[in-house]
């Protein structure tokens, strides 16, 4: 397992720009199964989560491929429906799988995902919706058996708005028979990028980005070719500028979604952050002093503040003036980076989901263990504004969701290098 040393200390300037989000490249290449045309989908992040859904789409017996940033599918050929235990286990999100696999075979299996580092992460949701779309479900030894004689449209109401859930049922509401309406669905930027990828492709679905949406199921407009572009990543680009923030840096980013990244900015602009949006895709940060104390951070469904982005906020947090407390509300199991942060001097608390964090004027590098990919993330950032050096060991989670983040950094003027 590689590793990630830092030298801190160093002042980050320059620019940076954000590449194609993580969490709607992969829902967006399941849905490439659902139809028989060339996919090509441009801005794609270069990140392990990416080459492993590849992987999931080839064993499946579509065609793919990747160069740079842009990745092309035919799925025309494809006549898996049954995904490998190992290669399910290994990237949570073949779960997005199921609902484009059932659309196109109506039939799918697959192994439970089962929990993860961040909290159990159960999929009763995804399947009671499938369920409603007159899906039979069994499960037989962590193996989940999937079978409809025919998709049909239905009222889904989400006892939550689950991200996952609402992408996987609007998957498979495309190929049902009739109207389906999704009540609480999710109103994640992503799950608004997935239903252009779908009317691109000739599906018909509305009102992605508010609470209820709509999918005229079983109509589509054929197309040849589509080409499509990923939105930018969010949470990396608040990822970066959270870096910014806690090394006194002058950090520009490009290619943002500016309305996709105001929850972040606010926060930011509370410690004391100068953050002038130069364009609608154009975001400059300075930061002047040691950030101020942040009174309370609740993480929530969006538009509320992202859970993704708890840990870089935690870390700087954690070098902040006075005290701040962070709620957790999405994740039962999401403070893990706190007992590492502890061991480069960090002060915190944590009682069930809430965490309260006194900021220390300086934190100490030491060796570290990332365990999730936005907790490894805080690491290396409290990495970059520690004394001295930090070896942050469990970075192949960190490679999951970031790319380029090392090379990024270094252009940036960090003292930062791979092992
Ligand atoms: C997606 C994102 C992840 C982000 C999360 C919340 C991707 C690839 N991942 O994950 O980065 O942190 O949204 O913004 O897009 N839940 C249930 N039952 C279900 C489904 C979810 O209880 O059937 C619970 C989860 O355990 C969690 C909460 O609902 O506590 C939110 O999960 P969800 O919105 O589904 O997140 P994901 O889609 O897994």
């Amino acid at each position: 397992m590689g590793k990630i040393i830092t030298f801190g200390g160093n002042r980050l300037y320059g620019s940076v720009r954000i590449g194609g989000a993580k969490n709607s490249v992969l829902p967006i290449l399941a849905a490439c199964m659902l139809s028989e045309n060339d996919i090509t989908l441009k801005n794609c992040p270069n990140i392990a989560d990416v080459t492993n859904m590849l992987e999931i789409l080839d064993s499946l017996g579509c065609h793919t491929e990747h160069e740079g940033d842009t990745i092309k599918v035919n799925a025309a050929k494809a006549t898996g429906y049954a995904m490998q235990g190992n290669l399910s286990r290994r990237l949570r999100s073949s779960i997005f799988m199921l609902g484009p696999v059932l659309g196109r075979f109506g039939r799918a299996s697959f192994l439970h995902p089962g929990g993860c580092e961040i909290g159990l992460r159960p999929i009763d949701m995804h399947l009671k919706g499938l369920e409603q779309l007159n899906v039979k479900i069994k499960e037989q030894s962590g193996r989940i058996e999937c079978y409809t004689n025919g998709l049909i449209g239905a009222e889904v109401h989400l006892d939550y708005p689950s991200v996952g859930a609402t992408e996987n049922i609007m998957m498979a509401a495309v190929k049902a028979t009739g109207k389906s309406t999704i009540h609480n669905a999710a109103r994640e930027p992503e799950i608004e990028d997935l239903q252009n990828f779908l009317n691109a492709n000739g599906f018909r679905v509305e009102g992605a980005g508010s609470g209820v949406i709509k999918i005229e199921g079983g109509r589509v407009d054929k197309q040849d070719n589509v080409e499509f572009s990923i939105m930018p990543d969010r949470i990396a680009a608040g990822t970066y500028m959270c870096a910014a923030a806690m090394t006194g840096g002058d950090v520009t980013l490009l290619n943002v979604n500016v309305s996709h990244i105001i929850p972040i900015i606010s926060k930011l602009r509370e410690t004391g952050c100068e953050i002038s949006i130069i364009e609608n895709d154009t975001v400059r940060i300075i930061s002047a002093k040691r950030p101020d104390e942040i009174i309370l951070t609740e993480t929530a469904p969006h538009p509320g503040f992202p859970t993704d982005l708890q840990a870089p906020l935690f870390a700087l947090c954690c070098i902040a003036e006075g005290t701040s407390v962070i709620v957790e509300n999405v994740f039962e199991n999401r403070f893990k980076h706190a007992a590492e942060l502890s061991k480069m001097g960090a002060y915190s608390m944590i009682k069930g989901r809430t965490a309260i964090i006194r900021g220390v004027p300086t934190l100490f590098g030491t060796d570290v263990c990332a365990t999730d990919l936005r907790g490894g993330a805080a690491l290396v950032l409290a990495g970059l504004a520690a004394k001295g050096k930090t070896t942050i060991s469990g970075t192949d989670h960190i490679d999951r969701g970031y790319e380029l983040f090392v090379d990024n950094l270094r252009y940036l003027g960090a003292d930062i290098m791979r092992l």
